[in-house]
């Protein structure tokens, strides 16, 4: 029998400066109401100078050990699009600072869809006997990437980070990972990108512009891209395991607008009240966003043992990606804000 990967603890982590909507119309021509009825975030999180991915993503993975009452893992796989650097990786860096020695630690880059990828390639490496326990960690800091006059992105991203435990086991328990469906299609790579710093910059012959370091991001296009994307491969996912839509509990879909989280459930036929909203408190958090909207869930009473979840991501690249499990018994701590 194939080993299954087990969620065994989740935590998350948030910067405490919180920008509202009325914050960022001082300086863009935009408002609070748009901003709440068009995308339903009221609120999201920057870190401030000092502040990077890697502390995030420790003070996330910290949470996520102690949630599974663990202090060691023998793999830490990072989702990242905004690493301390470009180069090496930030896994490596937060193994080190969460004491965890010399284990296996390397990022994913897959934009919003990250953590989901990162947990397709931990059960991987459960299932490969690769690893016994995995830190899974999804984590970005946008903020730093935002271009100041740009109301469709800064409006829109928040940091934060977001951690799981899994551990070997099997597939019958709660908490086991039941199956992935992912997917991609580089057609759409330019919708929402980094253009520059990249080795397709020098190949261009035109000098490299400072406007290249900041994210831009086709909104419409995305939109409709992430609708399709994710019910589509939600519907892959759902087929796969044997669960009709009456059959999930919560939907945790990647947080990047409450319009893209209602048009997901309608399409799918999942009630608009089954689909897990944090984006309000924090905003689009890119690969932090499910394991945000699960710990915020799980901590409140709102999911709990035994419901079936089903997550699903869309973002850059395009990248989209779906799994599900039952919710196991954990012992979740709040968001931490403090950093
Ligand atoms: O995380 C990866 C996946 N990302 C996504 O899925 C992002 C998906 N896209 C979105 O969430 C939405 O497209 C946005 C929130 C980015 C934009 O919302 P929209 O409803 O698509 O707005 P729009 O670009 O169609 O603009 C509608 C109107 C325009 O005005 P007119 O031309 O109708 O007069 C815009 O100029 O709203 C205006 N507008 C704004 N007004 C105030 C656009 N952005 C703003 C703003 N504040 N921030």
């Amino acid at each position: 029998m194939i080993r299954a990967a087990v969620l065994a603890g989740i935590g998350a982590a948030l910067p405490s400066r919180s920008v509202s909507n009325d914050e960022l119309a001082e300086t863009l021509d935009t408002n609070d109401a748009w901003i709440r009825t068009r995308t339903g975030i009221r609120t999201r999180h920057w870190t401030d100078t000092g502040t990077n991915t890697g502390d995030l993503a420790t003070a996330a993975g910290a949470r996520a050990l102690k949630s599974a009452g663990v202090d060691s893992a023998d793999l830490v796989i990072l989702a990242t699009s905004t690493g301390n650097q470009p180069m090496p990786g930030t896994a490596p860096e937060v193994a080190t600072a969460l004491g965890l020695g010399n284990v296996a630690a390397y990022d994913v880059s897959a934009a919003c869809s990250g953590f989901l990828y990162a947990l397709s390639a931990a059960a991987g490496a459960i299932a490969a006997c690769v690893a016994e326990r995995v830190l899974v960690i999804g984590a970005d800091v946008w903020s730093t990437r935002l271009n100041p006059q740009d109301r469709s992105t800064t409006i829109i991203f928040g940091d934060g980070a977001g951690a799981a435990v899994l551990r070997a086991g099997n597939g019958d328990e709660p908490g086991a990972l039941l199956g992935f469906d992912l997917g991609s299609d580089g057609i759409g790579h330019e919708l929402a990108q980094v253009a520059g710093g990249g080795s397709r910059e020098r190949g261009s012959g035109r000098p490299p512009n400072p406007e290249d370091a900041y994210m831009t991001m086709q909104g419409k296009e995305m939109f409709t891209h992430a609708v399709n994307r994710m019910a589509a491969s939600s519907e892959q996912l759902l087929e796969r395991i044997g669960w009709g839509a009456a059959d999930v509990d919560w939907c945790a879909a990647h947080q990047a607008n409450i319009r893209i989280l209602h048009t997901v459930a309608d399409v799918l036929g999942v009630d608009r009240s089954r689909m897990l909203v944090h984006l309000d408190k924090a905003g689009n958090t890119s690969a932090a966003s499910i394991p945000l909207a699960l710990t915020d869930a799980a901590k409140s009473g709102q999911i709990k043992a035994g419901d079936r979840v089903l997550m699903t991501a869309f973002g850059g690249g395009l990248s989209w990606a779906s799994t599900a499990m039952r919710w196991p018994e954990l012992d979740v701590m709040e968001i931490s804000t403090d950093i």
